[in-house]
């Protein structure tokens, strides 16, 4: 009788805790960002002290280092972060039960919110662990291509898609050819060069883009580039890996038919999750992943087969989310924009710099590189950012692949303040011979 009672109020606790659990996943977001003052509205939105130094206090980031190198992923802000040790705890504790009675329902809520925050719909969203997964399965669905076409793409392509572009020769019989963006870039630079590459290969049948490079930050013009390819019968796959969230756009106005999204980098959600994006009438152009037979073949989600993934990364998607619609994309926008001209404006007229990423209106969000005048090879560029690192504390990036040479990216955050700047500025300053160290 006694081990009947123990037994059976252990089970009732156990129910109690799984029906809180059904409803805890999704409940998070409307409490993300308590604390946050009202966004300031305006010119004002980019600079306002006392609001960013609000959105500053929502993250824990070490001050031992001006962490300049916030390219490579984005830390969760706070009230993200605890959702996420919540999520993992719940998920921990409910164990398969809670993943197999309910994780569906509330993975499908997550799509559905993605979609209607990018502007998409829900069967023109797969979630995937990011921009990879999603760039890969499309690169490799595509199922339009066949021997002889060309495919085409440039030099400033994220490194693994190039791979994936490349792998097209053996997997489809097609030519494969790189072209270099100009340096320096402009507006009509960009377009005048990939204008000649679709000239010179008449073949080419699919181009793949990068809305922003990962390589000097410069942000193409996705969508004159998308029509003009249209316009020739080229299909235009996009990686989205570093804009969304770092710009404010919505899916429409890249005006492509295939996207690769990532989440875990400027909308803060936990590392491995992003998306992939394909237009509700060109499904079919898009095998199966590896012949998924779980979703019809009409379902987008059977272009993405991840098996078991982390549920509680997906789960806190929302929370994410939520942060970055209060904060609102147009604010983001300005105030990274206006983080990255704080010392770009400075350290134009330094001796010997060479600032890859062009100051026109629509070409930079956050990020922007340089190097110093002729050293491009990567001791070069180790050198310098070595001494950023151990001289001054500021943390950069060497990054490779750019047809005129290697470069340092420098990145900043919302949590990046216009004194860790000053820093970067009087650290430039001083390796650039500009001022005695
Ligand atoms: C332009 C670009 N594309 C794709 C990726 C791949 O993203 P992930 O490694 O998060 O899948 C990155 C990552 O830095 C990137 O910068």
């Amino acid at each position: 009788m006694h081990l009947f009672k123990t037994i059976s109020s252990d089970r009732r606790s156990i129910l109690k805790g799984l029906a809180a659990a059904a409803v805890a996943p999704l409940a998070g977001p409307a409490m993300a960002a308590e604390g946050l003052p009202k966004a300031p509205t305006g010119l004002a939105i980019a600079s306002d002290k006392a609001y960013w130094d609000a959105v500053r206090g929502l993250y824990a980031v070490t001050p031992d280092i001006v962490n300049l190198e916030n390219g490579y992923w984005g830390v969760m802000p706070e009230p993200v972060r605890r959702e996420f040790i919540r999520q993992t705890d719940m998920v921990n504790s409910q164990n398969s039960y809670y993943a197999r009675q309910r994780f569906g329902a509330d993975f499908e809520a997550v799509r559905v919110k993605v979609a209607e925050a990018v502007g998409a719909a829900p069967e023109e969203i797969a979630l995937t662990r990011g921009a990879t997964e999603a760039l890969q399965l499309l690169i490799g669905g595509y199922n339009r291509l066949k021997a002889g076409d060309t495919v085409l793409y440039a030099d400033l392509d994220y490194d693994s898609m190039q791979y994936a572009m490349n792998a097209l020769k053996a997997r489809r019989g097609v030519d494969v050819v790189k072209f270099d963006v100009p340096e320096p870039a402009t507006r009509q630079a960009v377009l005048d060069a990939y204008t000649k590459a679709i000239e010179a290969n008449p073949k080419t049948k699919l181009l793949l883009l990068t809305h922003v490079s990962h390589r000097t930050g410069l942000v193409m013009p996705i969508a004159e580039i998308a029509r003009m390819a249209k316009a020739k019968g080229i299909d235009t796959i996009v990686d989205a890996a570093h804009s969304w969230g770092q710009l404010d756009f919505k899916v429409s106005e890249l005006e492509t038919d295939f996207v690769g999204f990532n989440l875990h980098k400027w909308i803060g959600a936990p590392l491995g999750v992003g998306f992939l994006y394909i237009k509700k009438d060109r499904l079919s152009e898009i095998d199966r992943d590896m012949g998924d037979e779980d979703y019809p073949e009409a379902d987008i989600r059977s272009r993405v087969h991840t098996g078991t993934i982390n549920f509680a990364t997906v789960l806190t998607v929302p929370t994410a989310i939520a942060l970055h619609q209060e904060i609102g994309a147009p604010a983001k926008q300005a105030r990274l924009r206006h983080l990255r001209d704080s010392w770009v404006s400075r350290v134009r007229a330094f001796r010997d710099i060479e600032i890859l990423t062009p100051d026109e209106a629509g070409s930079y969000g956050a990020i922007t590189s340089f190097r110093l005048a002729g050293k491009t090879s990567k001791a070069d560029n180790d050198a310098v950012v070595a001494k950023l690192r151990d001289g001054f504390r500021v943390h950069t990036v060497r990054r490779a692949g750019v047809a005129k040479g290697q470069c340092i990216r420098v990145t900043p955050a919302l949590y990046t303040t216009e004194a860790d700047l000053d820093r970067l500025v009087e650290a430039l300053a001083v390796v650039t011979g500009t001022r005695a160290g």
